[in-house]
């Protein structure tokens, strides 16, 4: 598929079947992740693939997105394996984002469905996985085959001209 057409038809999945995903597409999905660029190429994503149903129960503690999805994919980052930009701050945040997006439009590639969850209860989340505390959670991602009915919500749709959102030369 064209770059384009993905990204427009990639959409929030929020009801999936209950069907596995084929090892083939969660590995093209994960080789995404591997490959997505990040600041001085230090790589500090560390992500947890769930598809055991008693972990994605314990992962529901923290959220109520993860519409019955067979899996999903903890995306953390390790803060202090990050780099560090020129007013010192660490960037694994911008590079866990990057490796997420690289995953959802993979991943609907391989006609996976995913929706990017960011409403999530942290302290829950870190008790319920054990995180270690030096990674931090970014981003849940429920991934699995859209239901049949599945479809995109009205959000899909609005977006806001280019016009609205680039200038050329000066704001
Ligand atoms: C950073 C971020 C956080 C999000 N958090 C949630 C969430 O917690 N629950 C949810 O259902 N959707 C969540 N979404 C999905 C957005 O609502 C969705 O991407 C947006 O409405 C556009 O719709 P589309 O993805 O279908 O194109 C999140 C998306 C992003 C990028």
């Amino acid at each position: 598929m064209k770059f384009l057409e993905l990204a427009k038809s990639r959409y929030s999945v929020r009801k999936y079947s209950s069907r596995g995903i084929e090892p083939k597409a969660l590995e093209a999905v994960l080789e995404a992740a591997r490959l997505a660029p990040t600041g001085c190429n230090f790589q500090p994503q560390r992500l947890l693939y769930i598809d055991d149903p008693k972990a994605l129960e314990a992962v529901g503690t923290s959220t109520k997105f993860l519409f019955g999805a067979p899996a999903a994919i903890i995306v953390c980052y390790e803060t202090e394996a990050s780099w560090k930009n020129l007013e010192g701050e660490y960037i694994g945040i911008t590079d866990a984002s990057i490796v997420a997006t690289h995953i959802i439009l993979a991943a609907a590639e391989q006609g996976l469905g995913t929706c990017w969850v960011g409403c999530f209860d942290k302290k829950a989340l870190v008790k319920a996985l054990n995180i270690p505390a030096k990674y931090e959670p970014l981003a849940i991602l429920p991934i699995g085959y859209p239901a049949d009915d599945s479809a995109p919500s009205p959000m899909h749709d609005k977006r806001k001209p280019v016009g609205e959102f680039v200038w050329k030369n000066h704001f």
